[in-house]
C-alpha cells in the first residue's frame, strides 16, 4: 500500500506546478499568509518578534513568533492538565538551516522523497516562526500519530489558533506528505473556519479570494 502511495506521489510531483512560477513574500503582515512550494519567503526574512518557548513545553531552545508562542504554551499547558505532554521539537528554522536540512534529505533519501517530506529553503513554514513540530514525551515525532497527544491535538489545536497543515490525502494541494506532527498558527478565527470546513490553508485562501 505504502509503495502505491509513493508511486502516486511521484506521478503527482512529476505532473504538478509545484516549484514553478514562484512568488516571493517580503514582510508578511497577517497570520494567514501562505508559504508553500509556489510562494516563498525572502531568503533574508527573519521574524522580528521571535520568542523562546518555555522549556517545559519544548526540547531545548525553540522559538516562535510572540502570538504563536503564547498560543502554543497555552495549548501545551491545557493538554498537561489532562495528563498529556505536547513538546515542541522544531519551531522557527532559518533559511540556512532549512538549506542544510533539505540537502541532507536529498543525500540520504533521494530527490523525490526529499521533495515530498522537506521544503526547499525559503519554502518552509518553519521560516515564518508560526509553525511547530510536536511530539509527546519520547520526542519521536515520526510516531506522534500513534499517541493520545495526537488525538488531543486533532480535536483541540484549532481552539488555540493552530491547524494541522499537511493533512492526509491532501498532498496534491499542499505538496507535502501527511505530517501529523506539523501545526501552523493562523489565529483562532481562521483555524476554526479551516477546522469546521476541513480545509487546507490553500483551499481556505481560494475560498476567501475576491
Ligand atoms: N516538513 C515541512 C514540509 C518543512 O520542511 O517545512
Ligand atoms: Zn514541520
Amino acid at each position: 500500500m505504502e509503495k502505491i502511495i509513493y508511486i502516486l506521489i511521484l506521478i503527482i510531483l512529476e505532473n504538478s506546478d509545484f516549484y514553478k512560477d514562484i512568488k516571493t513574500i517580503y514582510s508578511p503582515t497577517t497570520f494567514d499568509f501562505i508559504v508553500n512550494k509556489n510562494i516563498k519567503l525572502n531568503d533574508e526574512y527573519i521574524p522580528n518578534d521571535l520568542e523562546m518557548i518555555n522549556k517545559i513545553y519544548s526540547c531545548n531552545e525553540k522559538y516562535l513568533r510572540h502570538e504563536a508562542r503564547i498560543a502554543f504554551e497555552t495549548l501545551a499547558k491545557d493538554a498537561k492538565k489532562e495528563g498529556l505532554n505536547i513538546i515542541a521539537v522544531s519551531a522557527y528554522r532559518s533559511f540556512d538551516y532549512q538549506t542544510k536540512l533539505y540537502s541532507n534529505y536529498v543525500s540520504e533519501k533521494g530527490f523525490y522523497y526529499a521533495d515530498m517530506a522537506s521544503a526547499r529553503a525559503g519554502h518552509s513554514e518553519h521560516q515564518t516562526g508560526l509553525a511547530v513540530d510536536v511530539a509527546s514525551n519520547n520526542l519521536d515525532y515520526d510516531n506522534f500519530e500513534k499517541t493520545e497527544e495526537f488525538i488531543w491535538m486533532k480535536k483541540n489545536a484549532y481552539k488555540y489558533g493552530f491547524i494541522l497543515r499537511y493533512p492526509l490525502a491532501k498532498f496534491h494541494i499542499t505538496g507535502f506528505k501527511y505530517e501529523p506532527w506539523h501545526y501552523r498558527y493562523v489565529g483562532k478565527n481562521i483555524s476554526k473556519y479551516i477546522y469546521d470546513n476541513d480545509l487546507t490553508l490553500e483551499e481556505y485562501a481560494k475560498e476567501k479570494a475576491p
